[in-house]
């Protein structure tokens, strides 16, 4: 998604900006551009269709001076990648700049409006408007202007505005987007995300839905929508820079799938103390008295919680509803008694998840967050949060957010369980050890890939928590390698997709449910039948796929509820040397963007 930055102190912002973009890159865009009050209180405005070092190169060939300006990453939505649909965009007499990240849903009334008072439009996109609003309003008081103009947007924003009338300040806003301001000793800056200003401090402040800042040098006001001005605590980041560099790895990817281990040992610490498991009072009591558990989460997060409605279900006999958010929020939910949700998300900014969250605190449903950023809209909103231990997950594909989160939901699994509760915290131990080993033979993993990454289709097929993990196993091929994978509950193949299986297929057959090792071995032979090459992922002292399976990748031995924590390594590190090997930045894939905050 866009990505937005401002940059207001005593030094030259330009570089400071085009850096703190490069800090965003990971969010996904199509164009660039940066807006700067010069020294002589003129407005300054270099934007760019492409990548970031078309900005830079532009900013070289015609340079941009000032120490307040804000920058932008466009990922578009109305209007094509363009130089025009750039931001930041200005108003008709170009005194006013402003960046945002969102949509304007009712952009079109707006700019009809503005046109009847005779405003002319440069660009096709939803976001002119608010330019040319805010100009509309301005009459010497820029917060005001802003405040008078932001009541007038239906939709999700954060802005930064710039205007060479107030040459030492910038002015934010936000609702439904994320939005950061770094309080630094000389400076302060704003951000989408916290990356960008870990280079300058780690003292933060988080703007609310529905409200205005005005940013100086050295001091930050927040107000609501009335003018009421709010006091809002400074918080301090824990991770460093380091955390967010790709420290000698050549991918973010390669290097977030590495640190699962450590992601995993830490995420497991907060949540496993002195041999027994560790909540927060009140999450432990919803959790243990909840009759109905409904989870909820988009793409990857969604996943996580299919792989917990098997676990839950199987140790706990406490039902469990998985839905994705983005059906969620719009179907008619009947409140069941004792219900709970848990909201699952990497970012805790994802649209279709907040607005789900939204729906159920309406009905009264005592809802819990499971994030991995501290502060995030989710956080805030959620009546409980626990957080996963993942540190800033940089790549797009998301890889240690997911198995933290499982993890996560496998303490609960083990808070709720009615059976097996010792030799479930048992294997837990020991799962961050074992996903270990499977790193260390990452290398077969990439000769396995270097034979088979120009395959056209790919399919996985499992049974239960191996179904889930061959939809997150098909998502992450398709996402970065663009290869056409899909993921099948292995018994549904016969009602209509082995139709499609052919000498031309490969078909990934995830196998770690013991019970079923023998279904599976069918389905294999089923496919096999029809000239596909099969590779079976399972445990290490499993040999019913021996005859059956052209590979066979085995996985340390842990409890089989468990397994996909480690099976979706492999599945991972499949995807990433597919992607390397076709030539596909895994980081950036096209069309993508890390954090959803549009529909
Ligand atoms: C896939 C992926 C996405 C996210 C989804 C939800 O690799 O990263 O499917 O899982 O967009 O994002 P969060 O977890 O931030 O809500």
């Amino acid at each position: 998604m866009c990505g937005i930055v401002g940059y207001v102190g005593t030094e030259e912002a330009s570089s400071i900006l085009l850096e703190a973009l490069r800090k965003l890159e990971y969010r996904g865009y199509d164009s660039a551009g940066i807006a700067m009050v010069d020294e002589k209180n003129e407005l300054q405005v270099r934007k760019i269709k492409g990548r970031l070092s078309n900005l830079e190169l532009l900013v070289q060939q015609k340079p941009i001076q000032g120490k307040c300006g804000i920058a932008h990453t466009r990922w578009a939505t109305h209007g094509e990648p363009s130089d025009l649909n750039s931001h930041p965009h200005t108003d008709v007499s170009k005194s006013i700049a402003v960046v945002h990240n969102g949509i304007i849903e009712n952009h079109a009334q707006l700019r009809t409006w503005l046109e009847r008072h005779q405003v002319t439009f440069v660009s096709q996109t939803d976001s002119e408007v608010i330019a040319h609003l805010i100009d509309f309003h301005y009459n010497g008081d820029l917060l005001l202007a802003v405040t008078e103009a932001v009541k007038r947007l239906e939709g999700s924003y954060a802005i930064a505005v710039a205007c060479k009338q107030h040459p030492e300040m910038l002015v934010v806003a936000r609702k439904d987007s994320p939005l950061v301001i770094g309080r630094g000793a000389s400076s302060t800056m704003l951000a989408s995300d916290v990356p960008p200003l870990l280079c300058h401090t780690r003292k933060v402040q988080y703007l609310e839905d529905m409200e205005v800042a005005t940013l100086t040098q050295d001091e930050v006001h927040i107000y609501n929508l009335d003018g009421d001005e709010i006091e809002r605590e400074i918080q301090t980041i824990e991770w460093d820079m380091e955390a967010a560099e790709k420290c000698g790895y050549e991918h973010f990817m390669l290097k977030e799938i590495c640190e699962q281990p450590k992601a995993l040992r830490d995420t497991l610490r907060v949540r496993y103390k002195d041999g027994s498991l560790s909540f927060p009072t009140q999450v432990e009591n919803l959790l243990v008295n909840c009759k109905h558990l409904l989870i909820t989460g988009c793409g990857t997060a969604y996943h996580a919680a299919m792989v917990a409605s098997y676990v839950i279900e199987q140790v706990a006999g406490l039902p469990v509803e998985v839905l994705v958010a983005s059906e969620l929020r719009y179907r008619l939910h009947i409140r069941k008694e004792g219900e709970v949700c848990l909201l699952i998300s990497q970012s805790g900014e994802t649209a279709d998840t907040i607005a789900s969250l939204r729906l159920l605190k309406e009905l009264g449903v005592p809802t819990i967050a499971l994030t991995n950023v501290v502060g995030c809209t989710l956080s805030r909103e959620a009546d409980w949060v626990l957080y996963t231990q993942a540190g800033p997950e940089i790549a797009v594909a998301s890889t240690k957010a997911f198995t933290t989160q499982l993890l996560s939901l496998f303490t609960i699994a083990a808070l709720v369980a009615k059976q097996e509760r010792s030799a479930l915290l048992e294997a837990l131990e020991l799962l961050p050890g074992k996903t270990q080993l499977l790193i260390d033979r990452q290398e077969d993993i990439q000769r396995f890939a270097s034979s088979q990454f120009n395959k056209t289709k790919v399919f996985f097929m499992g049974r239960l928590v191996d179904f889930a993990i061959s939809l997150e196993s098909a998502l992450k091929l398709k996402e970065i390698s663009y290869t056409h994978s899909e993921a099948f509950a292995a018994g549904e193949l016969k009602h209509g997709p082995i139709a499609l299986v052919d000498t031309s297929t490969l078909v990934v057959a995830l196998c770690t449910q013991p019970s079923l090792y023998a279904k599976m071995d069918s389905n294999i032979k089923e496919v096999k039948a029809r000239g596909a090459a099969a590779l079976v992922i399972t445990f290490e002292d499993v040999h019913t796929f021996d005859d059956t399976a052209d590979a066979i990748f085995r996985l340390p031995q842990t409890h089989p509820l468990f397994s996909p924590i480690l099976s979706v390594i492999v599945s991972q590190l499949y995807a990433y040397y597919c992607a390397v090997l076709k030539g596909n930045d895994p980081d950036k894939p096209r069309n993508l963007a890390k954090s959803v905050t549009v529909e």
